[in-house]
């Protein structure tokens, strides 16, 4: 397996900036002695005796009683919350605006050392073995040594299941949002996310960073398939269903808790514009987006309002310009509106590098700024001691508000608290739900429901269950890797038929067809001896991608598999494509000579769902969540439905026969 951990940025010239700081001081210090005593005894009244070598204030502060009125389950959060802030010191209220990749974690120790607010393992940051029982060890271990600290505040662990707790090999892998956005459908969706949450729990897990409320308007973006669809509408109502799921709360051993969900990426994304990524290797992710004003209102606040009013407990900012700005250094877009318009009351958190990422200023001014735009919680795969000592410096410099911190940890402790992590007993919970029947059952369902059935001649489909002879390729048919794309086990998936406990496509067809004759080929090299078979089925597929990697400027099928499909025709009376794919293809050839053509996104784990429509035991009910080009030069294509070049698509946002 190939190991794709995240890479993004090595930020090795700010690591230089911060050697050259760190020897000016020092030399400062020696040549002049007084200055030295002068700094001492500021950093003396500011709360504590500064440690150079550790970078940390060496504070020595009471351990609070075990009555104190924050560890009380029955006080209001809100007593709760100010019981404790007033407890903590400047740094451990630092300490808890830092989210640390696993990765980065230099000493387990560090949890409680800096009071660290949460750990996150980025996509592809696993346990050495990577198995449930590992998972819960991990994250256990770390939620256990955050109660060592003097205060013993809980961190949060957050991870991407953003298609089921899809890390681990063996849970359930739901089908990506785009297909829930396909089906529209709201319980569903909640169901989901209850599931998901429950898988997550099971290993320790608090925080899920999802839904995504992107809405794609351009196809060759990579992150299509991980939003529900392009109208804000659709984003708004799915994307509340999913927090709620998420956040309804759980029993442990008569203590309430639930995961806590994100909105992202605030905000605008998919409407970046081609061409224009700030990243070097990317074209459309991590863009800019021409600020709008209309938009704003209309398109891209809404599903963040009502995600809000869905009690969201945090909102992810996205790495994307906002006319030329970052929207993380944007106060108007962080506070003004989405704070205080909004009535946002979670917690406000960077999306991976992104507080330093293309911010051209040197990282200490890359905190102020992003901070007093509204930032609440920093994630950080690197340095979290320079963030925690340059932000405890920028607030004794007085270029960060004690109020703006206060505000900040008063949102992350008010979620904490509310979410009953204070109370929760986090250890050895039953594993067994991970992967469960119930839970592939409920996915099999999500598959049916999100396939969209886009061209049927003849009502070709439901096949019958008898009597025919099927042929089946394609380099989708059995690859479960390919049909769960990334965000699975690895940031970018794997290529290849390898999830355990999981069905590929032509396993479920083989299940669910009943006594027809089955063949199959992957690159489409029958020999049969009948002459022609009664019906060809192809199963085209794009490999897995996440993220920039994902951007493609002509999105459409490999040679094999066009190469497989012309094969199939030679030998099959009838042929039926099946795409899986995180978003529609440029394929008219292939979808006009096709019988019968069905969307199934990227299904997941449970591919017996594809079957089950083909063979009429569920019925098509999917509606296309976004438009379908026949051309790139059609896009970006506006959320009324309008072409760059104002031609007609092939089909539209709702087409599903
Ligand atoms: C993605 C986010 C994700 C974060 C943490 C970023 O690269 O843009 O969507 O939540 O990583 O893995």
């Amino acid at each position: 397996m190939k190991k794709t951990n995240k890479t993004r940025f090595t930020p090795k010239k700010s690591k230089k900036i911060v050697a050259k700081k760190k020897k000016s001081a020092l030399s400062l210090l020696k040549k002049n002695y007084w200055m030295a005593i002068c700094v001492v005894a500021v950093v003396v009244a500011g709360g504590g005796l500064y440690n150079l070598r550790t970078n940390s204030l060496a504070v020595s502060l009471p351990s609070p009683s075990p009555d104190a009125l924050y560890k009380q389950a029955t006080q209001p959060v809100e007593v709760r919350v100010q019981d404790l802030l007033k407890r903590m010191s400047l740094e451990e209220k630092i300490g808890q605006m830092a989210l640390v990749d696993k990765n980065s974690l230099k000493k387990i120790e560090d949890i409680d050392k800096y009071n660290l607010g949460g750990i996150l393992s980025g996509a592809g940051a696993k346990p050495k073995t990577n198995t449930a029982q590992e998972w819960q060890d991990l994250v256990n271990g770390m939620k256990e040594q955050a109660t060592k600290s003097r205060l013993a505040i809980p961190i949060f662990y957050g991870v991407d299941a953003n298609h089921g707790h899809a890390g681990v090999p063996g849970s359930t892998v739901f089908p990506h949002a785009i297909g829930f956005g396909a089906s529209a459908d709201v319980d569903l969706v909640q169901s989901v996310a209850i599931a998901t949450a429950k898988e997550l729990s099971a290993t320790g897990i608090n925080w899920n960073f999802a839904p995504s409320l992107d809405a794609p308007k351009d196809i060759r973006w990579g992150r299509v398939y991980e939003a529900f669809s392009d109208d804000p509408k659709l984003n708004a109502s799915l994307g509340a269903a999913y927090i709620r799921g998420t956040q309804t709360p759980q029993k442990t051993d008569g203590t309430e808790s639930y995961v806590l969900a994100t909105a992202k990426h605030y905000l605008a994304t998919g409407s970046m514009q081609w061409g224009q990524s700030n990243h070097k290797k990317f074209q459309i992710d991590q863009g800019k987006v021409i600020a709008d004003n209309s938009a704003l209102k209309n398109e891209y606040l809404p599903p963040f309002r009502t995600a809000s009013q869905a009690g969201v407990s945090s909102v992810m900012v996205a790495l994307t310009d906002w006319d030329n700005q970052r929207i993380i250094d944007n106060e108007f877009l962080l506070t003004t509106k989405l704070k205080e318009e909004i009535g946002f009351k979670g917690f406000v958190v960077s999306d991976w590098y992104g507080v330093y990422e293309y911010a051209n200023t040197s990282d200490y001014k890359a905190n102020i700024k992003t901070i007093n735009a509204g930032l609440d919680m920093a994630m950080l795969p690197y340095d979290y001691k320079k963030f925690i000592k340059d932000v405890s410096v920028a607030v004794r410099h007085g270029e960060i508000s004690q109020a703006r911190i206060d505000d900040a940890v008063t949102r992350i402790l008010t979620q904490k608290f509310k979410a009953g992590l204070f109370e929760i007993d986090f250890k050895n919970a039953d594993l067994s739900i991970i992967g469960s029947q119930s839970h592939r059952e409920l996915a099999r369902k999500a598959v049916a429901s999100s396939s969209v059935l886009l061209k049927n001649s003849d009502q070709l489909l439901p096949l019958p269950k008898q009597g025919n002879h099927i042929l089946i390729t394609g380099s989708g048919a059995d690859n479960v890797g390919r049909q769960s794309g990334a965000w699975t086990v690895e940031w970018q998936g794997i290529d290849g038929n390898w999830l355990p406990g999981s069905t590929s496509i032509l396993q479920g067809i083989r299940q669910v067809n009943g006594n027809n004759t089955i063949d199959y080929s992957k690159d489409g090299n029958f020999s049969i001896s009948d002459n022609r078979a009664d019906i060809g089925i192809a199963v085209v597929s794009e490999k897995p991608y996440a993220e920039g990697f994902g951007d493609n400027a002509n999105p459409t099928l490999d040679e094999a598999d066009k190469i497989a499909i012309e094969r199939l025709k030679l030998k099959s009376n009838k042929v039926i494509l099946i795409i899986v794919s995180g978003r529609p293809l440029i394929i008219n050839e292939q979808i006009a000579t096709a019988d019968a053509v069905i969307a199934a996104w990227l299904p997941g784990s449970e591919g017996a769902g594809i079957a089950d429509v083909l063979f009429g035991n569920q019925i098509f009910k999917a509606k296309l969540p976004l438009p379908w080009p026949l051309s790139v030069q059609q896009l970006p294509i506006s959320t009324d439905g309008k072409s760059k070049d104002n031609t007609e698509v092939l089909f539209k946002r709702g087409f599903g026969l």
